[in-house]
């Protein structure tokens, strides 16, 4: 900014920034998937008399990056970052200090807003079943739905098809395999409203867990500016005959009270060349040893970390039906995965003589944008590279209130599923390195 500031002071030939030469195009582009009407954004952002009347609040928010929302910086290059470059944000803040001229609506351009991901040709649509009255305030529920097909197939691909767009934060597709499919339809049929609570994965919230372990693979996510996520052409994930689709739904809404039947598109194959696999990257000693991965209460920067050879890992294994990818793996993509104490995930890997890569940092972690980064070209991790997953949290008083963390008083907190547990993983989508 200062290098702006001074050009302007000094009076040089550089016109002060107008609305339809220099911001138009980055408001359209940058913000426009969400602020516009009906979006999940409470006010538009289209005109230049939308944009100038909040035009302190949007410098403010640009400035301090909390706009748009995108938590990545940083890594391996990705498909369609959301975020602003330096140079934006400069030219939004001396336009809003040189007093907001409009100039002419002749040197505007019209800009589709940058949605990552590819136009999907839909084969079919998994709708929630009945319309859900969504609650006040910030929710999550689990949504079992009908999977049509009587053989094995694949999803080459998803997109999420919000019904209330005002509400809609974020879906995840869930696939339980058929020796679990039972456990789940108990949660939704343990009461007479559609779907069931749920939070981090698809276990039932509000109840002591039943410990049975219920075998789910991730299937793909969406959030607004998404578009949907073609999987690398000729792979896919198998959808066993018996499966049993959950569609989850991360709700935010002010009041409450209206209506949602949210959707997923899935584009599907009966057949792939490679088998695409979603692995949940974190330490199995979280799930399994009490307190291992604890966020004393009232600590500030705490972190926890795993790191391990993907392709013989227990949780591989337990994705790919006894297959493993021990000749090393080509990563194309990663959800990261905190809850509301969550700061920054780090996602890296580290080759046999120990040099590091960093493959995608979220230092700007927010539960409320969760979203899956996709890569620009696909990482070799190769045979003896390991994976690492690093998580930052803040366990105080004030971090707590700031997140609407409840109870607001420290506690410690541990890994699990829950409101009050947190959570340190890194979703990625994987085939093996032919
Ligand atoms: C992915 C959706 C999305 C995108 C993209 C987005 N916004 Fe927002 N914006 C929201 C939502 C939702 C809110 C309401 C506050 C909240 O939920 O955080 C908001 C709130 C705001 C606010 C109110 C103050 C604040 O910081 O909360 C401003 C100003 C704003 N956005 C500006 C922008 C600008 C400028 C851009 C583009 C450079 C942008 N937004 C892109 C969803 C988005």
């Amino acid at each position: 900014l200062p290098a702006v500031a001074s050009l302007f002071a000094v009076g040089c030939a550089v016109d002060a920034p107008t609305y339809w030469a220099d911001v138009q195009p980055i408001v359209d582009a940058h913000c426009g998937a969400c602020h516009e009407g009906g979006g999940i954004a409470p006010f538009s952002l289209t005109s230049y008399e939308e944009v100038s009347a909040v035009g302190t609040l949007v410098a403010a928010a640009v400035e301090a990056r909390t706009m748009p929302p995108w938590g990545a910086d940083g890594g391996l290059a990705r498909t369609d970052d959301l975020a602003l470059t330096d140079a934006q944000i400069d030219t939004i803040t001396a336009w809003v200090d040189g007093g907001m001229a409009e100039g002419d609506p002749a040197d505007g351009q019209p800009t589709e807003p940058i949605e990552s991901g590819e136009q999907l040709e839909i084969q079919q649509v998994l709708s929630m079943p009945e319309p859900w009255e969504v609650p006040a305030g910030d929710s999550t529920r689990c949504f079992p739905m009908d999977w049509p097909y009587d053989t094995d197939m694949w999803v080459t691909g998803q997109v999420g098809m919000p019904d209330n767009s005002a509400a809609v934060y974020h879906i995840v597709l869930f696939a339980i395999a058929p020796d679990s499919a039972e456990a789940v339809r108990a949660f939704d049929d343990a009461s007479a409203e559609p779907g069931y609570p749920c939070y981090g994965g698809v276990e039932l919230a509000g109840v002591e867990s039943t410990g049975d372990y219920i075998r789910t693979r991730f299937v793909g996510d969406w959030a607004p500016g998404l578009q949907g996520t073609a999987f690398p052409a000729g792979t896919g994930i198998r959808m066993p005959v018996g499966t049993l689709p959950v569609l989850q739904v991360h709700y935010n809404h002010p009041s409450g009270g209206v209506l949602d039947q949210t959707a997923v598109g899935v584009r599907v194959a009966d057949t792939v060349t490679t088998e695409g696999y979603y692995v949940p990257w974190f330490d199995t000693q979280w799930l399994f040893v009490e307190g291992s991965m604890r966020l004393p209460a009232g600590q500030e920067s705490i972190q926890h970390q795993f790191q391990a050879a993907p392709g013989s890992s227990p949780l591989f294994l337990d994705v790919s039906n006894g297959q493993t990818l021990t000749g090393g793996m080509k990563l194309w993509r990663a959800f990261p995965h905190m809850h509301l104490l969550g700061q920054n995930l780090e996602l890296a890997s580290v080759s046999a003589s120990g040099d590091e890569e960093l493959l995608l940092g979220v230092p700007r972690y927010d539960f409320r944008w969760q979203r899956e980064y996709g890569f620009a070209e696909p990482y070799l991790l190769g045979a003896d590279d390991e994976l690492r997953v690093e998580c930052t949290w803040s366990n105080t008083e004030e971090f707590r209130r700031r997140r609407g963390v409840s109870p607001v008083q420290a506690i410690d907190v541990d890994f699990g599923e829950s409101t009050y547990d947190e959570m340190c993983l890194a979703i990625v989508y994987v085939t093996a390195a032919e």
